[in-house]
């Protein structure tokens, strides 16, 4: 078997036998192969596609292409949550603790912040003296005792994808269904949990803006995940405007905390309450919707979802006391408020261009070298279908300088459309998929 071969094959789109599958992953996991005959393959994937035994056959060996976490010494199912990634996303800091105080058994691991979007772990570590990276052994006593912990993934787990994840990012290979499935999949099936809950999002700030193909990816997910042996639901979320109102790592966590306490409302703690109730359907937990929404409410009500947080913050070796007090958290030297400065009906965001705003404020990585700066980012202070007067605040910066400020704002105002016409507001569901197949919702639940 030669990496010329399987391309050829591929390229006549022809379908690939496991065991030239398991060549490729191990030819990207050891690199064995040129990066030029990885590129040639990886477009002829994008360009003719897989079958769903294909993509199972591929996750599988990026799968075994570096270490598998055995979790199998915590007692009951280990239920993990992934998001396709997006601004303002903040549910893991919210759900993970809710879904622990009710019961759930949580070991994830998180990523970092990709491109425009956030991620837990950055955020996880602007808390002050946070640990994420534990050895399997800690994690495990970790959720032995408290049901809970987020941390990141060892450079070991499914070291195929990061070899083809980054060829892909520079060839225009990162929109390809099987590519995407088999790259989140492999982590997730490697990372030792016994179900996943999948967060895709659609719109202007998501991996795929198009609902069609948001729908057409979750499903892929639910089928290659069941026929690699774990029970995968997903939900088709909106990413029409940042989840959240906050935008930057230690902004984030305050907001989380926030919603922990009781403080806040709004569409971060309805998306969470839902993605939090399907960990619980997969853990076999309680029976109707309604009822799991209403045990995590209760939790939120009880206090015990944020004595939860602050016992992973304890246990991994941050301050729990940001959870009684968010001034502990970095804090910018220079907020201020803008304004909206017309009348009219907010109409659209560009999500993405929201995210990167934040990036450029130093939330988020412009090259992998970059430090971030926690404190940065800004709070949204408006949503999709608001009215506002010129004197509505737009958002509040928290930047390290004036100008980072000044250029931010810009940012903001260019990527936020006011227009005279009323405007409905974004939705929050659009689908849930499971084994069962798709079912699409209609309104904003
Ligand atoms: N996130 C991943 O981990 N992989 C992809 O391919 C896309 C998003
Ligand atoms: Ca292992």
């Amino acid at each position: 078997m030669t990496m010329l071969e399987i391309i050829e094959k591929k390229k006549l789109g022809r379908e690939l036998s496991r065991e030239e599958l398991i060549f490729l992953a191990q030819a990207a996991a050891r690199k064995t192969a040129p990066d030029y005959q990885l590129a040639a393959l990886l477009m002829a994937i994008r360009l003719n596609g897989m079958t769903d035994r294909e993509t199972t056959d591929l996750t599988l060996a990026m799968r075994d292409s570096g270490d598998t976490a055995d979790l199998s010494a915590i007692p009951g199912l280990k239920i993990d949550k992934h998001s396709t990634g997006g601004v303002g996303d903040t549910t893991t800091l919210i759900l993970a603790p809710l879904a622990a105080a009710c019961g759930v058994t949580v070991a994830k691991m998180s990523g970092r912040g990709l491109g425009h979007t956030g991620g837990t772990l950055d955020k996880l570590e602007s808390i002050p003296g946070m640990r994420i990276s534990l050895t399997e052994e800690e994690l495990i006593r970790q959720v032995r005792e408290i049901g809970l912990a987020v941390v990141g993934q060892t450079a070991r787990l499914a070291p195929a994808d990061k070899t083809l994840y980054a060829l892909r990012d520079v060839t225009s290979t990162v929109d390809s269904l099987p590519l995407i499935v088999s790259s989140i999949l492999s982590k997730k099936l490697a990372a030792g949990t016994d179900a996943i809950v999948l967060d895709v999002k659609t719109g202007s700030g998501a991996l795929m803006r198009q609902l069609e193909d948001s729908i057409a990816l979750a499903y892929a997910m639910v089928r290659v995940g069941h026929l690699a042996g774990k029970p995968v639901v997903a939900l088709v979320t909106g990413m029409e405007q940042p989840l959240g109102t906050h935008i930057g790592n230690a902004l984030e966590v305050r907001e989380a905390i926030d919603v922990l306490a009781g403080r806040t409302e709004g569409d971060l703690l309805t998306v969470s309450l839902k993605l939090g109730g399907c960990m619980m359907l997969l853990a076999g937990l309680v029976s109707s919707p309604e009822e799991r929404e209403a045990r995590m409410r209760e939790a939120i009500a009880n206090g015990a979802g944020l004595r939860k947080l602050k016992e992973m913050i304890a246990a991994q070796g941050g301050n729990p006391a940001v959870c009684d007090d968010t001034g502990l958290l970095p804090q910018a030297p220079f907020v201020r408020t803008a304004l909206c400065g017309q009348e009219g009906t907010i109409q659209a965001m560009d999500t993405a261009a929201l995210g990167r705003a934040a990036q450029a404020m130093g939330a988020g990585r412009l090259s992998l070298e970059d430090q971030l700066d926690y404190s940065v980012g800004y709070i949204l202070k408006v949503r999709i279908g608001d009215r506002v007067t010129p004197d509505t605040p737009l958002c509040e910066l928290h930047a390290k300088t004036e100008a980072d400020a000044a250029r931010a704002e810009a940012a903001i105002r260019a990527a936020i459309r006011i227009g005279k016409e009323p405007c409905a507001r974004a939705r929050n569901f659009y689908a849930v998929i499971t084994e069962d197949g798709i079912q699409r919702i209609g309104e904003n639940a």
